[in-house]
């Protein structure tokens, strides 16, 4: 049986947890290759040891340096022959983040690099192969957040959030007629160890999110990774520059049911 990415080869970051872990158990289900870019080193060596060499590579990266993320993309390359897709997901929420009130300079700058600057990098490595190739897609993690506000503000994650959204609608329009597609993954909020973190330090904060879901729950990582699929595959062949937003219908809501 082929998979909806069979052959592909991808590149994952942020491939040890949550969001983009279940983005590489799908994306390998589906046929492709992966190549994980993380800082989990031990969570990335036991998943080679899971699902095999043959089809996982695990790279300690960390998203902030360019030489590493440049690192990253090449061994894509050397390793499986091309770079189809890349799914440039590794991200931050730490609790230091906050009202901008209380956020302080070094807690701003950690999150723009860690969410914002790796989106950049991760977008220059991999666009030089894809514009070779004369395909590929290019996924990037923004969030909800980057399309409204919360009045419990984690001030530099939404702006980064901001930033990479619309880095992918740019980046999605200037390459939209060389085969290269560009979108953002605009997650609600997910059950991963990104949110329960944010959360347990302040259950009053979660049960206010939650209110404002329609479907009163949270998302699950493997939901994300479906969409990840769709937006990778050529069955969303005609979609580039996108919003796309996977959020439980939070952005569509004014009032949720009871
Ligand atoms: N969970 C949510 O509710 C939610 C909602 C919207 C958007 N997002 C976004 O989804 C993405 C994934 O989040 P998640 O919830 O799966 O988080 P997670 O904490 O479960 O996983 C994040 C992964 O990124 C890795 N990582 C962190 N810093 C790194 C660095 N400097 N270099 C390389 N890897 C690094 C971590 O080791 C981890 O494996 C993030 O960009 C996050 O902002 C999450």
């Amino acid at each position: 049986m082929t998979g909806r990415i069979q052959d592909k080869v991808a590149v994952v970051t942020g491939g040890c947890s949550g969001i983009g872990l279940a983005t590489v158990r799908r994306f390998v289900d589906e046929g492709a290759r992966v190549v994980i870019g993380d800082i989990a080193d031990e969570a990335g060596k036991a998943l080679v040891g899971e699902l095999g060499p043959d089809v996982v590579t695990y790279v300690h990266v960390d998203v902030t340096s360019k030489e590493e993320v440049d690192a990253l993309f090449k061994t894509a390359k050397d390793t499986y022959g091309s770079v189809d897709i890349a799914f440039n997901n590794a991200g931050i929420s730490p609790p230091d983040d906050d009202s901008i009130l209380t956020t302080d300079l070094e807690a701003w700058r950690k999150v723009q690099e860690v969410n914002l600057t790796s989106v950049y990098l991760c977008c220059k490595a991999a666009l030089p192969y894809m514009l070779e190739q004369g395909k590929g897609s290019i996924i990037n993690t923004a969030s909800f957040v980057a399309v409204m506000g919360a009045a419990t503000s984690q001030i530099s994650y939404s702006a980064s959030k901001g930033g990479v959204l619309s880095m992918t609608r740019e980046l999605g329009v200037q390459f939209a007629r060389e085969g290269v597609r560009v979108n953002a993954l605009c997650p609600g909020p997910v059950n991963t160890p990104l949110l329960q973190e944010l959360f347990a330090k302040d259950p009053e904060r979660a049960a206010r999110r939650l209110v404002h879901i329609p479907m009163g729950r949270f998302g699950e990582p493997e939901e994300m990774a479906s969409a990840v699929l769709f937006l990778a595959s050529d069955d969303s062949s005609f979609m580039t520059a996108n919003t796309f937003l996977v959020d439980g219908g939070i952005s569509g809501a004014y009032v949720t049911p009871l």
